[in-house]
């Protein structure tokens, strides 16, 4: 489903130059859950950025599903985006002022779907997130856990078959943040192909695969036991 091979990213402030990612080879298949970790700075939300298509390709080859990524120009990157991925954050980014119900249908607006299969769809993501009982509230009036949870609706509600998370529980306690974990083990197994960045073992050890980052390099890629 995914396919990088030597990807570089260099961020360019002035004239310094900032190797972020060096000759990344990284093939993901349709269905996997994987980690990646690695030190501060080592890269990950780089490549998941990459991976989201929230970065276009500079250096190196991308597939996605059979879409050739690096060809792909801003309106393209957006419209793959909307097709293929759903994305989780670690700071939850609901929009505070509209109730859960209207930021799960927020993507669809954007894609363009009539409002009573809007409506329809929202509730059903909620409930798949266990969360149907708050559709009214605003994210102020949820606890974090339910606020990741809203988020993680909105990231579905087009049905993408890729989730990528950056850091879903760094803003959440241990044990809320095992719960999020359970929704993704679930969705996992539903047939979501999710690749995560995550600090944490305890977060880690729900994936079957980790991949290591150091300065930029994949260091280590293994399936956990
Ligand atoms: N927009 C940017 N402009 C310039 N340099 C950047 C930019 N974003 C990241 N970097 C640099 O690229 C490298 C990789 O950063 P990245 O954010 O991918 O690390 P990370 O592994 O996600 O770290 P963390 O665990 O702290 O989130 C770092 O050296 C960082 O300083
Ligand atoms: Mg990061």
């Amino acid at each position: 489903m995914i396919l990088l091979e030597q990807v570089q990213k260099t961020y360019h402030i002035g004239d310094l130059a900032i190797p972020a990612l060096r000759n990344i080879d990284l093939r993901i298949e349709r269905g996997e859950f994987v980690a990646i970790r690695g030190a501060s700075g080592s890269g990950k939300t780089t490549l998941l950025n990459l991976v989201g298509c929230l970065d276009a390709i500079e250096q190196g080859s991308y597939r996605l599903a059979d879409t050739r990524v690096d060809q792909a120009d801003d309106d393209q990157l957006a419209a793959i985006r909307n097709k293929h991925i759903g994305f989780v954050f670690q700071l939850f980014n609901l929009i505070p002022r509209i109730n859960a119900l209207r930021n799960v249908e927020l993507p669809m607006i954007y894609a363009g779907i009539p409002p009573e299969e809007r409506r329809r769809r929202a509730l059903k993501a909620l409930q798949r997130v266990e969360l149907e009982d708050r559709g009214l509230h605003n994210p102020r009036q949820l606890s974090g856990g339910q606020q990741q949870r809203v988020a993680i609706a909105r990231a579905l509600v087009n049905d993408p078959p890729l989730l990528v998370a950056d850091e879903p529980t760094g803003s959440l306690d241990s044990k809320t943040g095992q719960e999020i974990m359970k929704v993704f083990e679930n969705l996992n197994q539903s047939g979501v192909t999710i690749v995560m960045v995550t600090h944490e073992a305890e977060v880690a050890a729900y994936a079957q695969r980790t991949v290591w980052l150091r300065d930029g390099a994949i260091v280590s890629d293994r399936v956990d036991q």
